[in-house]
């Protein structure tokens, strides 16, 4: 693996030793001079909490030293393009590049013009591939059920819009998860011709039924152009998890969302701050997931 941008070149193996490196990493703590010497840049077009921030964490946490790039006050706003940044990032002896930008393919395209020795991670791109984010939450989920065969995973809310989504979709159905059902209203799910095996649809008190575990999903108001959406009142009622659908699912059924969450929109706050909530697990298990990405792709052997 030299560079992170998707997850879908990524088999059931690949996947597997990165969950287990992270998960060795929760248990026995990172290696702290891993990195030492080796410099990560932060490279982030759109806001971000958890990502930047957890990346930021864990390259530290390893040893590296990190930039945070200000791409408000970068040359980019000069008209500098994206390559000729990267060129002269590179120029400074960058090992590894996180990047986050709003247009689908932008990490794939810089990856096109790395030179041999950069690594680039994809932090999220449009509505593209969230690829650490799917890792960690295939972490969470294989954290309380060693098999994941059996499950029943719901996804609800934005889907069409989502890089989680398409990531998580990805990382579970490699990971063998038997059943994974999308929901939301029509207008945010996703074509007929993406993941034609899954079903979907919009009724979610139907959905949930059974679920094992349930991944909310905010709606990005910013990727939408013309959509037209109920307020958050009616939202909330249609596609909202409060504790009335939840005990519709499975007991103990796991409730996942990555961040950043609407409270009253898509997820009622007592469900949020409950005791099947693992959102703040999740925020954990991201920190050690992007520090295996960070081994995996700059000291493999680590
Ligand atoms: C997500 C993202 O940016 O794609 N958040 C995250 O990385 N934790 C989801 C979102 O913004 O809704």
């Amino acid at each position: 693996m030299h560079h992170l941008i998707s997850l879908d070149k990524l088999d059931r193996a690949a996947i597997e030793a990165i969950l287990t490196r992270a998960q060795t990493i929760l248990e026995c703590g990172p290696k702290p001079d891993a990195l030492t010497g080796r410099t990560v840049l932060n490279l982030f077009f759109e806001p971000s909490t958890r990502t930047r921030t957890s990346f930021e964490l864990a390259a530290r946490r390893l040893g590296a030293t990190v930039v945070n790039f200000d791409t408000t006050r970068s040359s980019t706003c000069k008209g500098e393009s994206l390559v000729d940044t990267l060129h002269t990032l590179e120029a400074m002896q960058v090992d590894a590049l996180v990047v986050r930008h709003p247009d689908n393919g932008t990490p794939a395209l810089l990856a096109g013009h790395a030179a041999a020795d950069t690594h680039i991670i994809n932090a999220g791109d449009g509505n593209g591939d969230h690829p650490t984010q799917g890792l960690l939450d295939a972490l969470t989920i294989r954290q309380t059920h060693a098999d994941l065969g059996d499950l029943k995973v719901v996804i609800c809310g934005d889907i069409a819009h989502s890089r989680v989504a398409r990531s998580d979709i990805h990382a579970l159905t490699t990971l063998g998860v038997g059943e994974i059902e999308l929901c939301g209203p029509e207008a945010l799910l996703p074509s007929a011709d993406q993941w034609p095996a899954l079903a979907r649809g919009a009724d979610f008190d139907a959905a949930v039924a059974e679920a094992d575990v349930i991944i909310m999903l905010r709606i990005q108001a910013e990727r939408m152009a013309s959509e037209t959406l109920p307020d958050a009142a009616a939202y909330h009622r249609a596609w909202g998890l409060d504790a009335r659908r939840l005990a519709l699912a499975a007991p103990d059924c796991m409730v996942l969302h990555p961040g950043p969450i609407n409270r009253g929109v898509e997820i009622a706050p007592d469900v949020a701050d409950g005791p099947q909530s693992h959102i703040l697990k999740q925020v954990r298990n991201g920190v050690a997931a992007r520090m295996a990405c960070l081994l995996e792709l700059i000291q493999p052997n680590c």
